[in-house]
């Protein structure tokens, strides 16, 4: 249905795709991956119209076509959900209005006056042939991120949609969410819809896709029928090297209390909640996405409306009522939601990497040592192997995992005590992810205390030393990581007694 011939473009400083092409079938899914800042989206982006300085040609049907804008692509059928769900709808309006929007826009009908009632038949039409059930006139800012995700799609498909491009939709997503994602997406194939998939998750990869692409660097390295190939390929395509033990060797040994925690509340979800990490300790909490982790680790970090209950650090009793205590105690956030709330992205990668330490880079009269700045941007960069051309390049212009490195720099920047981690890997490709474990790691092993919040269970077995299971806000289960598997753990995050 569609190809893609030899598609380059440039950035300033990099060539982010090279002669690359594509070739799309109709009622068929598509499964796009390749390492942090290989061009997946760049390239979606280009079928979507969101560039017009590419060169290379699309034909559609064997028709060569246009596409330069948003428009363009969108006349053709073809239709993207972006990587950021969250900046793609106007919170303050309906379901219905957003699914609606362009329409609402350039008129329903000819008249001046937009006709309520038909917007939200419409709307409820379309959520209907999808058989997702949300009310057209709840409002966006009340949905869950997958609800949200729903009403993208919803949007996507209100035009001719012959072809969709989902761009990482499930990593936010949790495993019931994600289910309901996949029913979506069959259904839309059996319509003849085209699916393209970008995701860092080979198994979903493998189970809903029967075509893979994987691409290096801005190019092509492999097309494949699915049938045909296995995950260790393909990584081994995409790392360009087989990979190493996904997790790095832990130590056993652990110190005294670092952090202690009795009675945390969060004037919400949070009650009475007790923990406790020792130096050199990697402590997990578990549990489904929505289990209450988040807030967990928010009300730690004195990010919460009203925050109660007792915190000793190193036995010495803290006040933490704000996150500026927080850092000043020793205790950093690697928040879940970065690009919100970890990242100034139209500021540079080096001053976001410095942005919560800016004591170490300033000098006698309180001004900042650029040079020094600069310096220990390029370490980190490189340490965490962070694709951008330069440490003066908008964190803006970084591809989504990358922006995700940034954010874990900037907070190991800082010489703290306790390291809170809420879903670290998000977003991050498989290299990347052994490259934030080793660094994790490091952290415990100087004596630090760490907190591993994640709901993807295998990481939590292969990172931490204990795990507290969470569901519904509370620890229900604490348990040696060693003694335990997934089955269990699962067990417990479902409510199970
Ligand atoms: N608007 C832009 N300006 C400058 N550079 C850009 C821009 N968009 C992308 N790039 C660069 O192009 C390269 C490819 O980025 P892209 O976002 O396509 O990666 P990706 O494969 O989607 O990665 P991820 O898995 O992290 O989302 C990166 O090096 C990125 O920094
Ligand atoms: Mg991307």
């Amino acid at each position: 249905m569609i190809q893609m011939n030899n598609i380059s473009i440039h950035f300033p400083g990099v060539a982010a795709l090279k002669n690359v092409s594509f070739l799309v079938e109709e009622g068929k899914a598509h499964a796009l991956i390749g390492a942090n800042g290989a061009g997946k989206s760049t390239l979606m982006k280009v079928l979507s119209g969101a560039y017009d300085h590419y060169s290379g040609e699309i034909y559609l049907h064997g028709e060569k076509v246009t596409i330069r804008t948003p428009k363009d692509a969108k006349q053709l059928g073809i239709q993207m959900v972006y990587q950021e769900v969250d900046t793609a709808l106007i919170p303050s309006l309906s379901v219905g209005e957003n699914i609606m929007l362009e329409s609402m826009v350039h008129g329903m009908g000819k008249k001046q006056f937009i006709h309520w009632k038909s917007i939200h038949e419409k709307a409820a039409e379309i959520l209907a042939s999808l058989h997702v059930n949300i009310p057209t006139t709840k409002s966006i800012s009340e949905l869950t991120l997958a609800q949200k995700q729903m009403v993208l799609i919803a949007r996507a498909v209100s035009d001719s949609c012959k072809c969709l491009i989902l761009d990482e939709p499930t990593a936010p997503l949790s495993q019931t969410e994600t289910e309901e994602l996949f029913r979506l997406i069959g259904l839309l194939k059996k319509q003849g819809v085209a699916i393209i998939f970008i995701s860092h998750r080979l198994p979903e990869l493998f189970e809903i896709c029967e075509e893979i692409m994987v691409m290096r660097n801005g190019e092509s390295v492999m097309s494949e029928k699915v049938s045909e190939t296995s995950p260790n390929q393909v990584v081994e395509k995409m790392l360009g090297k087989p990979l190493a033990d996904q997790y790095p060797e832990r130590s056993s040994s652990h110190g005294e209390h670092i952090l202690e925690v009795k009675g945390l509340s969060d004037g919400n979800m949070i009650d009475h909640l007790d923990l406790h990490v020792k130096r050199g300790e990697i402590l997990g909490l578990a549990g489904l996405v929505g289990a209450g982790k988040t807030e967990i680790c928010k009300a730690l970090f004195g990010e919460a409306d009203t925050v109660s209950g007792e915190i000793f650090i190193n036995g010495k009793k803290v006040k933490i009522s704000s996150p500026y205590d927080a850092v000043r105690q020793g205790i950093v956030l690697i928040p879940e939601e970065r690009r919100k709330e970890g990242l100034v992205v139209t500021e540079s990668v080096s001053s976001n990497l410095s942005m919560s330490n800016l004591k170490k880079f300033s000098q006698m009269g309180g001004f900042l040592n650029f040079k020094h700045e600069k310096r220990e941007a390029e370490r980190m960069i490189e340490q965490l192997a962070i694709k951008t051309p330069s440490s003066e390049t908008k964190v803006a212009n970084l591809s989504g995992g990358n922006q995700q490195k940034v954010v874990i720099g900037k907070c190991i920047e800082t010489d703290a005590d306790i390291y809170i981690f809420d879903e670290p890997t998000k977003g991050v490709d498989v290299g990347a992810k052994r490259e934030i474990f080793d660094l994790i790691t490091a952290l415990a092993d100087q004596g630090k205390g760490v907190i591993y919040a994640s709901s993807e269970l295998t990481d939590i077995l292969g990172m931490t030393d204990r795990l507290c299971v969470i569901y519904d806000g509370e620890i229900v289960k604490e348990m040696e990581t060693k003694t335990t598997n997934e089955a269990e753990i699962l067990f417990y995050s479902t409510g199970g007694k």
